[in-house]
């Protein structure tokens, strides 16, 4: 190879190296920017769902201006779940279902204390409780639990009501195991010392005795937690309020379960608002043991007793209004679940779309 011939491959050789720089410094500034533009448009999309949240947040109408391809955000942030639990009807071991799953799914639960345990608030406590629940948003998705007769939201001039759901038991059942329980306490919080402890009277002869804590008005409980805060509610065999009661069951609640079919209300809850209790039936069937109360010495009422207390007036009142219940909960579950060994499931989505026009 001549000189002038190596000095001439050199000159090609620095001529491409430069070049190649060139481009790598191009295609450098060109990653650069692209990576700058999409944290622009991820900053842009942000501000832009938070707008939408805005204004879902305000109920206004989604306006034309707006381009299209977002989707609203869902307002399953705004969920509210209103448990008004009735005393001895399971509520402990449904609701620790609710604790167990909160963390995993995402939402919170909490407990409605009301002084001396009265079931009705005063006006302004109502009013107080409406507007906390509604506005605490921090707190939403929530499940607000607690013994208090039902308070209808819309009364209280809020556009979102909550969604109610309950559980009941057979009146003369709950009654016993109340009984029993003031006087034995359960394995729940065996340290508390109840009201009547010490006390041997068994419920029969109580009710020999024609005592007052066997009573048939005291199963006047599940009516009135139903038919809510008026007064007529609170009045022992007043017709009117087992017809409130039943037409509130109907129109504020999502469902109302039975003890005696906990299992299933818990497998319905699950296919219905999944966002909840998505994994409760499982959980439940796991868990059954450590999760069921149990009152202590409870002894089941002689037949003779059964037959005097259905004699009453206000059994046979409570006993419609919970069979009537037992009657809606049957209709949901036989459209709801399958039953697959011992287990139960949602049946599925059994509805679809067709003709969807204009076609595209
Ligand atoms: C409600 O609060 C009172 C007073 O703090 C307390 O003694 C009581 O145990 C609470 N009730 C329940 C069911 O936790
Ligand atoms: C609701 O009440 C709780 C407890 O009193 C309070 O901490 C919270 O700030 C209230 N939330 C709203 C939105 O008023």
């Amino acid at each position: 190879m001549s000189a002038v011939q190596h000095r001439f491959t050199s000159y090609i050789f620095i001529a491409s190296l430069v070049i190649l720089l060139l481009i790598l410094f191009h295609l450098q500034r060109e990653i650069n920017q692209l990576k700058d533009d999409r944290r622009k448009n991820s900053f842009l999309l942000e501000r832009f769902s938070d707008l939408i949240e805005l204004k879902e947040e305000r109920n206004e109408p989604f306006s034309d201006e707006f381009p299209t391809p977002f989707t609203p955000v869902k307002n399953e942030q705004q969920y509210i779940i209103v448990y008004n639990r009735v005393p001895k009807t399971g509520s402990t071991s449904f609701i620790g279902l609710a604790y167990d799953l909160c963390k995993t799914n995402k939402f919170n639960v909490l407990h409605l204390n009301v002084s001396r345990n009265s079931h009705v608030m005063s006006l302004s406590d109502q009013s107080r409780f409406v507007s906390n629940v509604t506005d605490w948003t921090q707190k939403q998705p929530s499940l607000y639990h607690g013994h208090i007769a039902f308070i209808d939201f819309s009364k209280f001039g809020v556009q979102k009501k909550p969604i109610y759901i309950n559980l009941i038991r057979e009146p003369l059942s709950r009654l016993v195991s109340y009984y029993y329980f003031l006087r034995f306490g359960d394995n729940f919080r065996p340290y508390v010392v109840r009201k009547r402890q010490g006390n041997k009277v068994s419920f029969d002869e109580c009710v020999e005795h024609g005592d007052r804590d066997c009573d048939p008005n005291n199963m006047w409980l599940q009516i009135p937690f139903f038919c809510g805060h008026s007064a007529e509610c609170w009045t022992p065999g007043n017709e009117w309020a087992l017809k409130q009661a039943k037409k509130n069951l109907i129109e504020h609640y999502l469902i109302v379960g039975v003890t005696e079919k906990m299992h299933e209300f818990v497998a319905i809850l699950e296919a219905t608002l999944p966002r909840f209790f998505k994994g409760a039936t499982n959980l439940y069937e796991k868990g059954l043991k450590s999760h069921l109360r149990k009152t202590y010495n409870k002894v089941e009422p002689s037949t003779e007793t059964v037959s005097k207390i259905r004699d009453s007036k206000i059994w046979q009142m409570e006993n419609e209004f919970y069979q009537f219940a037992l009657q809606q909960f049957n209709f949901i579950k036989q459209r709801t679940l399958i039953e697959v060994e011992d287990s139960f499931t949602d049946v599925g989505n059994q509805f679809f779309y067709e003709k969807i026009r204009p076609r595209r």
